[in-house]
């Protein structure tokens, strides 16, 4: 019995190993310079090391469903964002805020088609609906550094596979803080006190204040289901 259990405890241990070896190997993936403790792939090693990413290269993804990605991310983009910001410029900041907390949830599930899942998400958010999820908080944090190094990308991609084989593309779309945007994500000293009495009876929990123009405020986060491995 005793020496069955640690039969189990080694086969175990030998999994484990597996995945944290295959994570590895897939963050390298030809980029040997990549800090290891930076990499979004290399940090899978822990609770959910039963998905590992395959690969962060757009060109492991076939072609329609990165379009299918790329599509949904500038929907929602063009939807929400470019909405907001004509509302900021005609109606002023505090109906453009009526109209961001009463529509973009829904606005944001009218992107949602079967097999796509499209939302904005921050390391820093406004509304706990938009909270990451922990393989796109490690991709935030990622980001977040090549932002810091001056090198953020326009989109970064990860094809993820889980344990039964399914397959996942994730696809982020970095999202930067503009002027406009200050009205209500900038400092205390610029957002207007109606504006901010409304975020702070409509969002108690805002963590999504003191940015500075031009600071990574998050990402358009993408999720389209892949065909499995032939
Ligand atoms: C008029 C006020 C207002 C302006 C201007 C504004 N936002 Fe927001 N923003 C909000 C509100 C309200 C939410 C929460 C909406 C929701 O329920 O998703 C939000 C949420 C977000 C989120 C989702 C994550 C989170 O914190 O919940 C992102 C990303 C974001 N804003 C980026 C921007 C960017 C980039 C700009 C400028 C282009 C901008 N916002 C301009 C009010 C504003």
């Amino acid at each position: 019995m005793r020496r069955f259990r640690s039969m189990i405890v080694l086969t175990l241990r030998t999994v484990f190993s597996a995945a944290v070896v295959l994570s590895t190997l897939s963050a390298c993936g030809g980029q040997a310079d990549r800090s290891p403790a930076s990499d979004p792939a290399n940090a899978n090693n822990t609770p959910d090391a039963a998905t590992i990413v395959e690969s962060t290269s757009a060109e492991s993804v076939d072609s329609a469903s990165l379009a299918t990605a790329r599509g949904a991310a500038t929907a929602l983009g063009q939807g929400l964002m470019k909405q907001l910001l004509a509302r900021l410029e005609t109606a002023g900041a505090d109906s453009a805020l009526a109209f961001c907390a009463d529509s973009a949830q829904a606005l944001t599930s009218r992107y949602q088609v079967a097999g796509v899942d499209v939302h904005r998400t921050s390391l820093r958010v406004r509304n706990p609906s938009n909270a990451p999820d922990s393989a796109e908080a490690r991709v935030l944090a990622y980001l977040e550094t090549l932002k810091t190094a001056g090198t953020l990308p326009s989109e970064f991609v990860e094809v993820r596979r889980s344990g039964n084989g399914t397959r996942e593309l994730r696809y982020f779309r970095p999202v930067t803080i503009a002027a406009g945007c200050l009205n209500c994500h900038g400092t205390v000293e610029q957002i207007t006190p109606s504006i901010r009495a409304a975020l702070a009876e409509r969002y108690p929990n805002d963590e999504a204040v003191g940015y500075a123009e031009g600071d990574l405020r998050g990402v358009v986060a993408v999720r389209v289901a892949l065909p499995g491995r032939q």
